[in-house]
């Protein structure tokens, strides 16, 4: 018997067993939504997972992990960042906990010292978040530009998330660059035409904070299809300060998500329902905006599919923490914790079309992590205590 520790020199077969609750987001393979599965094993070969169900009944591996009666989930898929930047925020951050409100404004601050960042000290930035979410359990993480807001420093900023992973988002549209400060239409030009074209080869996805103080619907649209003619698909910053267009138009248009979804009337909640828009909700912002949750409950309710995210970005939610998170949809968003764990992990993938990840089951990458805590509700119960104790990506514990 060897501990997690010991596993670090991946034999070909592993396997971890003794879990005392295994959320495997297989229904096929447990109980409920989730796949529960009680004194679990599950066998990693190689990169992928090999073979999941009782401990009894596990097949022989070259190694043996002892999970020891914790709990395990698959890694988080976390399906909204924006880790390129240099500098931070914090005297903004200290004068809306005085009462100043949130606005799309602040994001020139972070445009400024980003660009007069050198690439290495970019990546570095890049690295030591990645290395952060990890550590939390985030085994894929989606990177957006939109720091840079000039051809190159957006197509920087794309070539430095590639080299990090595969989910990679094109956000030139974030808000105007301060050049095009009066002139938005040449800014809009500039994004669909030879921006777009510099950045799409980086891509995988378009994003647009479709927002009042960053871009109305016509300009979001206009951005997005241009996108989609490069190949890209859509996803939306929607709804995230008032009511407007952004859900709509993230639906109409085949989004795979619409992000933020604060604000959302009646026709916003059923457009998403019966569409394969994921409504990806980012209760960090909220918390680090004093602002009104978003209504999760109420989506949930409608067949919506849910999506968590820390939204990690220097402005309005600079934490990386997706049990942070999931504490704070549960407590002030509605969700149960199974609703919520679901949403970090499965929601994310769908919010990503992804179906190797956020999953414990056969042929799923193996990605998962153990949980200092009996079961995976412990995430919600135990706020702020680092629960994450031993992290697989790709079978590789890190
Ligand atoms: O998702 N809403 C737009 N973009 C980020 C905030 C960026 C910033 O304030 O720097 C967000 O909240
Ligand atoms: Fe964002």
């Amino acid at each position: 018997m060897t501990t997690a520790t010991d596993a670090a020199a991946t034999p070909a077969t592993t396997a971890i067993t003794h879990i005392a609750g295994l959320v495997t987001n297989d229904p096929s393979l447990g109980e409920g939504p989730l796949g529960l599965i009680q004194d679990a094993a599950v066998v990693i070969d190689g990169d992928r997972i090999a073979w999941v169900g009782e401990t009894s009944k596990a097949p022989a591996t070259d190694n043996r992990v002892d999970a020891a009666g914790r709990a395990a989930i698959p890694g988080f898929v976390d399906s909204h960042s924006h880790v390129v930047f240099a500098g931070d925020r914090t005297e903004e951050f200290n004068a809306r906990m005085s009462g100043r409100p949130y606005s799309a404004g602040g994001i020139r601050t972070t445009v400024a010292a980003t660009r007069a960042a050198s690439n290495n000290e970019l990546n570095a930035n890049v690295a030591r978040y990645v290395m952060e979410t990890l550590r939390q359990g985030t085994t894929t993480l989606e990177i957006k530009s939109g720091y840079g807001l000039t051809s190159e420093d957006e197509a920087r900023a794309l070539s430095i998330a590639a080299a990090h992973t595969d989910e990679v988002t094109f956000l030139g549209a974030h808000v105007v660059a301060p050049e095009f400060a009066d002139d938005p239409a040449a800014y809009v030009d500039l994004v669909t035409g030879p921006m777009l074209d510099m950045c799409a080869p980086y891509a995988r996805w378009v994003d647009v904070f479709c927002e009042k103080g960053a871009f109305d619907g016509d300009q979001a649209r206009a951005v997005l299809t241009a996108g989609q003619r490069h190949g890209l698909i859509p996803r939306v910053h929607a709804n995230q300060l008032s009511h407007g267009p952004g859900v709509q138009l993230a639906v109409e248009l085949g989004a795979a998500s619409a992000d933020h979804c604060t604000y959302l009337t009646d026709e916003d909640i059923d457009a998403l329902a019966h569409s394969d828009t994921v409504a990806t909700l980012l209760p960090g912002c909220e918390f680090s905006t004093r602002s009104p949750y978003p209504d999760a409950r109420r989506l949930l309710d409608a067949g919506v599919t849910v999506a968590l995210s820390p939204d990690c970005n220097p402005g309005s939610s600079f934490t990386s923490s997706m049990p942070f998170c999931i504490a704070l949809a549960v407590r002030d968003m509605g969700m149960t914790p199974d609703e919520a764990v679901w949403a970090a992990t499965e929601g994310g993938a769908r919010a990503l079309r992804r179906t190797d990840v956020g999953r414990i089951a056969p042929g799923a990458r193996a990605d998962l992590a153990l949980l200092d805590a009996p079961s995976h509700v412990h995430l919600a119960y135990r706020p702020g205590v680092p629960l994450v104790s031993a992290v697989w990506r790709g079978g590789t514990l890190v």
